[in-house]
């Protein structure tokens, strides 16, 4: 596929530059074309869509397993991330005297779901964050053999910043602490392989850069913890065979089939299920070196600029986002919008994510107007005087 082909398949591309993809991604007309399908189905047929939206829910999780080498019987869908680090929080249990190892660049959905257990006595430790970027050794000397796990993003939502997740996964371990990783805006955006690095516990929405909509996601859970652990919240979804309405004793299914709830968000998987096969498509090396290349284009222009970078130079620790700052960034925001440039604007940065449907000169149009504004406002004598 060219990247002429793909950028017509985003239809907004004819009407801005969209910048900020790990934040909500555009929807592509393939991804829009099977969410109408479905939906004329159900118009038509009623019940008759559950049917396809459950093969499309298969397809999704096997997709999904595929791009994080992992095997199918090993993925749970669900409605986001918060919902599935909380799942991995019920099946850790922390106990009193245990602790959860944190972050001060992680989401709120990797945090707020373990502050239940401080009731029970279990200590959350936040690790300090240095230049936007989490140093091994400060996570290192929060881990101990009283860690029950780890909670943190592949790539953090701020800064960009990216996890050495294998180390991050021999660490944990070497103490017996379990790993859960927030994938939000990493999966689609970087290779990962849970089964190599050992990950216990990997969530993500779909509705980023794996290019589906919002309120699917997928939850990992490693084989020995889907043979160790019973559903955190049980439901009739999660039976072997749901039509025994076996009300006293249920027979949980033999893979992560077990940790389903009820009826899931069909639509939303049917979209799911689209987005991934156009990655796939595309070809999910070619995507992750795209955005690679993009990210790095864009990384160097900004530093040429003078701007303050905020996401770590090294290309192994950054992914999709660059996040910067510079004097008046709230009007140059404000500027890039009425321009028709669409980026972030939070947590005290701008916020510039390209994917792969971008290019090189939708970017230098940015920098361009970047420029510009940066001498415009920069008075005589240049900052400070
Ligand atoms: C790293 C990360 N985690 C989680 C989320 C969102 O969580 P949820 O899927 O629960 O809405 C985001 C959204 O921006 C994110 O960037």
């Amino acid at each position: 596929m060219t990247l002429a082909q793909l950028r017509e398949m985003f239809p907004i591309t004819r009407e801005k530059i969209y910048l900020f993809n790990g934040n909500i991604i555009p929807c592509a007309a393939p991804v829009r074309q099977a969410m109408t399908i479905f939906l004329e189905e159900w118009t038509r047929t009623g019940d008759g869509c559950w049917a396809s939206g459950l093969e499309a829910y298969v397809e999704a999780k096997r997709l999904f397993a595929e791009l994080i080498h992992a095997a199918p019987e090993t993925i749970v869908g669900i409605a986001n991330t918060t919902t599935g680090i909380n799942m991995a929080g019920l099946m850790i249990r922390p106990r009193s005297g245990q602790n959860i190892v944190v972050t001060e660049l992680e989401h709120m959905s990797d945090v707020y779901p373990w502050l239940r257990f401080k009731r029970d006595g279990v200590e959350i430790r936040q690790v300090a964050a240095r230049n936007g970027r989490i140093e091994m050794e400060d996570f290192a000397r929060a881990v101990d053999d009283q860690t029950a796990a780890v909670s943190i993003c592949h790539v953090t939502m701020g800064t960009g910043f990216r996890w050495d997740l294998a180390e991050a996964c021999r660490i944990a371990h070497a103490h017996g602490a379990r790993i859960v990783v927030d994938a939000a805006q990493a999966a689609g955006a970087v290779p990962i392989d849970v089964s190599r690095w050992g990950v216990d516990f990997l969530v993500t929405p779909t509705y980023k850069w794996l290019l589906g909509p919002l309120g699917a996601g997928f939850l990992y859970v490693c084989p020995e913890l889907v043979a160790a652990c019973d559903p955190p919240l049980p439901g009739w979804f999660g039976v072997a065979n749901p039509s025994d309405n076996d009300l006293r004793h249920p027979c949980w299914h033999p893979t992560a089939h077990k940790f389903e709830r009820g009826a899931p968000n069909m639509i939303g998987f049917v979209g799911a299920a689209a987005g991934l096969k156009l990655l796939r498509e595309v070809g999910h090396k070619a995507v992750f070196d795209r955005t690679a290349q993009l990210a790095g284009y864009l990384f160097e222009g900004l530093s040429e600029l003078g701007v303050t970078l905020c996401t770590p130079r090294n290309p192994a620790a950054r992914a999709g986002i660059v996040a910067i700052q510079l004097p008046g960034q709230d009007r140059l925001w404000r500027q890039l919008e009425d321009s028709g440039i669409h980026i972030g604007n939070w947590l005290g940065c701008l916020r510039i994510d390209p994917a792969c449907y971008n290019t090189e000169a939708e970017l230098e149009e940015l920098l361009k107007r970047t420029g510009k504004f940066m001498t415009n406002s920069v008075p005589m004598g240049g900052f400070g005087g």
